[in-house]
């Protein structure tokens, strides 16, 4: 089974995304000639910034928002005006499609090799810094236990 093509994994790791995008927006746009967007006229000047936290959580496209539901993923395809975490159009994240790779794969390995227990019961809190978001206390985490793998594992990268 490719690890990259784990329906629940990609799940998993677009609703952590979702409801905690690291980037909090999108670059800054400069509009340079007039235009109208969603009945906005825009003129020359004009700064722009998306805001991807707050399109996250929307409560009419993502039903109780603040609830961790990987299963939407599976349920709905979201538009790239709906779901965001890399930013959108020509000056989109580059490195998107490498940091989920990236994300997949360690979940992976680390989930399919060692049992984790939270060190802290209390839910793990996000700290804004910035531009970005990410866990106050880094999520700590301590082994109790080795998966004993029977065969070599059966997990491989690509498709
Ligand atoms: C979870 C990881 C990451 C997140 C959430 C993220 C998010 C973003 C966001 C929101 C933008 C702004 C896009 C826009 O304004 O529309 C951006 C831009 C960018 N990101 Fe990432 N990024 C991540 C990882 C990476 C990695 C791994 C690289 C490089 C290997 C990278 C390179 C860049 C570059 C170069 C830009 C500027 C693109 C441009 O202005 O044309 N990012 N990223």
């Amino acid at each position: 089974m490719s690890i990259i093509t784990l329906p629940y994994l990609s799940a998993v790791c677009h609703e952590a995304l979702r409801i905690y995008p690291t980037q909090l927006f999108t670059f800054p746009r400069l509009v340079e000639s007039p235009i109208e967007v969603m009945d906005y006229e825009l003129n020359p000047g004009t700064i722009l910034i998306g805001n991807i936290y707050s399109t996250h959580q929307r409560e009419d496209l993502y039903p109780k928002p603040k609830e961790f539901q990987p299963e939407r993923f599976l349920e709905k395809q979201f538009s790239p005006y709906e779901f965001l975490p890399f930013g959108g159009g020509s000056r989109v994240c580059i490195g998107g499609n490498f940091a989920l790779f990236e994300m997949k794969l360690v979940l992976a390995t680390i989930l399919s090799s060692y049992q984790l227990a939270l060190v802290s019961q209390r839910p793990e809190r996000p700290k804004f810094g910035g531009l970005l978001g990410y866990p106050a206390s880094g999520v700590k985490m301590i082994i109790h236990g080795r998966h004993q793998h029977q065969q070599q594992s059966k997990l491989s990268i690509v498709a």
